[in-house]
């Protein structure tokens, strides 16, 4: 079940990150879609924020399965998933929920900026497979 959450916490940020380009896109253009794909974006984002809380809490990296002689803040891979991660996605998921109850009433400029910055942070966050250390592939199974 791990392998299968993790695959899913791997593809749906595609997901999440269409949703939220096209969001973007329609709160710059003042579209009233925002409505209906700012809801798929944020059950998407609460869908990533449910697996992720499950890998920090039960997940093999999760705090209660740190090895004893290392201290996660010195650790460049602990502290990207343990610490770095979590906190800017769950930073992130709150400016998407928060866009969302924005849009609900069309008020699109809150809502571009609340989205502008949830995808800079989403894309900081993000364990690219580019990055040392803590790169991941593009897609599950790589
Ligand atoms: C929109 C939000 C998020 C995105 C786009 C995202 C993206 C990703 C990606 C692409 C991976 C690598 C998956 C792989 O190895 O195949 C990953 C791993 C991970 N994420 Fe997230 N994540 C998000 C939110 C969260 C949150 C909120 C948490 C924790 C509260 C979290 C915790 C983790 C952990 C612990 C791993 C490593 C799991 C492991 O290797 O066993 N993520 N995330």
């Amino acid at each position: 079940m791990e392998t299968g959450l993790l695959h899913l916490h791997n593809v749906l940020r595609w997901v999440v990150m269409l949703l939220l380009l096209l969001s973007i896109f329609q709160a710059f253009t003042k579209k009233e879609s925002i409505r209906s794909t700012s809801l798929f974006l944020m059950i998407a984002a609460h869908t990533m924020l449910l697996i992720g809380l499950y890998q920090i809490i039960g997940g093999r990296y999760a705090w209660g399965n740190v090895p004893a002689e290392v201290s996660v803040m010195k650790d460049k891979f602990y502290r990207f998933y343990l610490v770095e991660h979590p906190l800017l996605m769950i930073l992130a998921v709150t400016c998407i929920t928060w866009a969302r109850s924005k849009a609900k009433n069309l008020s699109y400029k809150p809502v571009s900026y609340a989205l502008v910055a949830s995808l800079l942070m989403i894309l900081a966050a993000m364990p690219w497979p580019f990055r040392e250390v803590i790169g991941r592939p593009w897609f599950p199974g790589m």
